[in-house]
C-alpha cells in the first residue's frame, strides 16, 4: 500500500518552488488526489495508519478530502476541524500563532461524542506543525484520545514532527 501511494505521489505531485516562502519547495498534492488511483492509494495508506481509531478528524481544508475518504474506507465517522467562524454555535476552539498573526480552529461543542474516544487526526502536509499541534490541543480539551496523526508528507526544513512529538502526539505517520 505504501509503495502504491508513493508511486502515485511521485507521478502526480507538483513541485512548486519558493512557496510558501523563498527557498522552500512545496509539494502540491492536488493532482495526486485528482487522479483516481492516487486518491485510492493515499487513502489506503493513511487508513492503515488510522486503523485503531473510532473517529477521524480531518483538518480544514485539504484534510477534509483525505479525512472523508479514510473514514469511509474504515467504516467509521469523520469530523471536520474547522477554521474559526465557520461552525454554528456552540463551538470549542483554540487560537494559535502563525508567523504573521494568528489563527483559530474549532470543533462542535455538542452533538459529537469526543470524550474518551480514539480519534485519528489527518491532514495533507506537515510544515511548522502549528496546525496539527493546535488540533491536538483542541482534541485534548474535548477529552478525546488522539490515537494517531497521519499526514501524506512533511516539508523538509521545518520542525513539525519534533514539535508534534514534544506535544505528545504519539506515533506520527508520514507517507513521503
Ligand atoms: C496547509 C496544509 C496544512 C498546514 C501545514 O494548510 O494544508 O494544513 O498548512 O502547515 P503547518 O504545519 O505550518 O501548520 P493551509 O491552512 O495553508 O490551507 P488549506 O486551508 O488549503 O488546507
Ligand atoms: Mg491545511
Amino acid at each position: 500500500r505504501l509503495d502504491r501511494a508513493r508511486r502515485s505521489i511521485d507521478a502526480h505531485a507538483r513541485l512548486v518552488p519558493d512557496f510558501p516562502e523563498p527557498g522552500v519547495a512545496f509539494k502540491d498534492l492536488t493532482p495526486v488526489l485528482a487522479a483516481p488511483d492516487g486518491l485510492r492509494a493515499v487513502t489506503a495508506a493513511l487508513a492503515d495508519a488510522c486503523a485503531g481509531a473510532e473517529l477521524i478528524a480531518g483538518i480544514d481544508a485539504r484534510g477534509f478530502l483525505l479525512g472523508g475518504a479514510i473514514a469511509h474506507h474504515l467504516g467509521i465517522g469523520v469530523v471536520a476541524v474547522r477554521k474559526g467562524g465557520k461552525l454554528p454555535p456552540p463551538v470549542i476552539g483554540v487560537d494559535y500563532d502563525l508567523e504573521y498573526g494568528s489563527a483559530r480552529l474549532e470543533v462542535p461543542a455538542c452533538g459529537i461524542e469526543f470524550a474518551g474516544r480514539r480519534v485519528a487526526v489527518v491532514d495533507d502536509v506537515l510544515a511548522t506543525g502549528g496546525t496539527l499541534c493546535a488540533t491536538l490541543d483542541l482534541l485534548k480539551q474535548v477529552g478525546a484520545k488522539v490515537s494517531d496523526v497521519a499526514v501524506v508528507m512533511e516539508l523538509s526544513g521545518f520542525p513539525g514532527r519534533a514539535r508534534l512529538e514534544a506535544a505528545g502526539a504519539g506515533q506520527v505517520h508520514v507517507h513521503n
